[in-house]
């Protein structure tokens, strides 16, 4: 289990001392940083430079190429007061700013928490009640903050009539629309376009990775379960990502380095993208996880690595059936599950074509949750 959270502690400004190109901050903590003088500048928050919504006014475009700081005074609580040139422009920071947004310090961290799990986490799921998340906005924000954590989460209670998924939705964020329309109902149909409407069993996987932009976020409501079978299975790629980069590193370097081609063609649609199984931002993080056996197609790469590719491909997708990281539950008539498509993999057991099985679909975009979560955190730190 990793974490990262922000690590913000509050220290004032106790010194200043104007150089050439930079302004020079001693902090109360016998610390030193170094701020730009064009960063400054760039960043003057007056009613000149920043509109009443927060927006910028000021195009760095604009900032004179020989900008220097005429002059600098250090004011009563650490606020820092600087005049340009040339233009006199007159800019004032307030310590809390500045600290900040120290980029001298190499302590700045991601700016959410992710909590990575393994099978272990059976006993403790990120669970609410669909009552409470739609009455309380403390009760809303304990639980899109878990599943922000876990990148999954759990409700119960949610009416098993059709269409109520799209009020779900409604409690964060929007819809994603997609060929399979607002929403889809998975369950057994004749003549399938995907074998998620079979009784099949399904292996982990993410959905969609044809799709550019993959869908950030699925949404399951189960309507009705009375076959035998069909239990969901959840695992957490991110975790079994960095299991795999410990047990395997060459194997983890060949899944993040070369894409695969994912395909989905019916009808009247033919999508088709690449893109790695594992995807890493610029610090090396992982930042997402394409599995999906159904629509992969032929793996494409130099030669000599096919089959070193597939070892590592393979090696993977076994970690990720693995019971070590994998849960099962099973979704009676009124469950939901809500996962982080580019992180939390899903999955279910085969079920009888004997009784029913329905659950709906849909996606939705996890910049948009992302954004109500930080909208109700804002509420709470303001009461509070
Ligand atoms: C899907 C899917 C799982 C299930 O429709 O994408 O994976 O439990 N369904 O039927
Ligand atoms: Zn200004
Ligand atoms: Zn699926």
């Amino acid at each position: 289990v990793s974490t990262h959270s922000p690590a913000v502690s509050d220290a004032r400004v106790d010194s200043i001392e104007p150089e050439t190109r930079t302004l020079s901050v001693g902090w109360e903590d016998g610390q030193r940083s170094s701020f730009h003088a064009v960063w400054l500048r760039d960043n003057c928050s007056c009613a000149e430079c920043s509109h009443p919504s927060g927006q910028r006014l000021l195009d760095t475009l604009e900032i004179p190429d020989d900008l220097s700081i005429a002059s600098s005074r250090l004011l009563d609580g650490g606020d820092v007061e600087i005049s340009w040139s040339p233009g006199g422009h007159v800019s004032h920071f307030s310590t809390t700013w500045l600290r900040a947004h120290d980029y001298s310090r190499t302590d700045r961290t991601a700016p959410r928490k992710i909590t990575l799990w393994d099978a272990s986490i059976a006993g403790s799921l990120p669970v609410a009640t669909y009552a409470e998340v739609r009455s309380s906005g403390r009760a809303l924000r304990s639980w899109l903050t878990a599943v922000d954590e876990y990148g999954f989460g759990v409700l119960h209670g949610v009416t098993p009539q059709p269409e109520e998924i799209f009020r779900v939705v409604d409690l964060f964020g929007y819809v994603r629309e997609t060929n399979y329309g607002r929403l889809f109902n998975v369950r057994s149909v004749i003549n399938p376009t995907n074998l998620a409407f079979t009784g099949l069993a399904l292996g982990a996987h993410t959905d969609n990775p044809y799709r550019d932009p993959t869908p950030t976020l699925q949404l399951l409501h189960c309507l009705s379960s009375s076959a035998s079978g069909g239990d969901s299975t959840l695992v957490d790629g991110f975790r079994v990502a960095e299991a795999l980069r410990e047990s395997a590193p060459e194997q983890f370097d060949l899944l993040t380095r070369y894409p695969l081609h994912f395909r989905f063609r019916d009808e009247d649609t033919e999508l088709e993208t690449e893109v790695p199984v594992i995807s890493l931002n610029e610090h090396g993080d992982v930042a997402a996880v394409h599995f999906n056996n159904r629509s992969k197609m032929p793996v494409i790469l130099p030669a000599p690595l096919m089959e070193r590719y597939y070892a590592a491909y393979r090696t993977f997708g076994r970690m990720l059936g693995s019971p070590e990281y994998q849960i099962t539950l099973r979704l009676a008539p009124g469950d939901l599950i809500i996962m982080d498509n580019t992180r939390v993999l899903h999955g279910r057991t085969g079920f009888e074509a004997a009784g029913s099985r329905h659950l709906q679909g849909c996606y939705a975009d996890r910049d948009g949750l992302r954004s109500r979560l930080a909208v109700l955190d804002r509420s709470e730190t303001a009461r509070g």
